[in-house]
């Protein structure tokens, strides 16, 4: 043990070697499908022509794609349309007409939707304020509603 390091409460589960532990919960099949690309469950693989570039775009309506596509489209569909059948998360495009700039700013900063309050389950009001707000700068923002525009 550091000089200097607590010992470990009396609780706690010593440490063992284990060798034969797996280094992944997925089984070697499921690894052998994603590394030949035939994993069936589109979540896990990239969309066609949705490959993120390793640094953001600049440009402002390519910066506002790459954050819809890398921050929005989790829950909003890979086409930020939502993902139709009984998901009840809106079309970003549709719902994106009903805010100026300065409500959609809100929105992102503090979670209150365009009419006021929260919204409807209180996930996107959620999402807002312990996500976005803390990771978004003002130019992504306006970036991300340029590109929204643009839909
Ligand atoms: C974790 C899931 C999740 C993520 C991620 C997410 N949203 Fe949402 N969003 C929702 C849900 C669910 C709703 C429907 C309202 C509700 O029930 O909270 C919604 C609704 C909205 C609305 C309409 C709100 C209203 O009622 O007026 C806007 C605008 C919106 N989202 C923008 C965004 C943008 C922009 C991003 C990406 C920066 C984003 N959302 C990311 C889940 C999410």
């Amino acid at each position: 043990m550091a000089c200097g390091q607590a010992p470990p409460p009396e609780s706690a589960v010593p440490a063992v070697a284990n060798p034969g532990l797996a280094t992944s919960l997925l089984t070697p099949a499921t690894l052998e499908q994603i590394e030949q690309g035939t994993f069936p469950y589109d979540d896990d693989r990239p969309d066609p022509g949705n490959r993120p570039p390793p640094v953001p775009p600049a440009e402002p309506l390519a910066l506002g794609r790459h954050i819809a596509l890398t921050s929005c489209s989790e829950c909003h569909g890979h086409t930020l349309e939502g993902w139709g059948g009984d998901d009840p998360t809106p079309s970003l495009v549709l719902v994106n007409k009903a805010y100026t700039p300065e409500k959609f700013a809100r929105l992102l900063r503090t979670g209150e939707v365009a009419a006021g309050g929260d919204s409807t389950s209180g996930l996107m009001t959620g999402v807002a304020d312990s996500r976005f707000a803390h990771t978004l700068t003002d130019g992504e923002i306006e970036a991300l509603k340029l590109y929204l525009d643009s839909r």
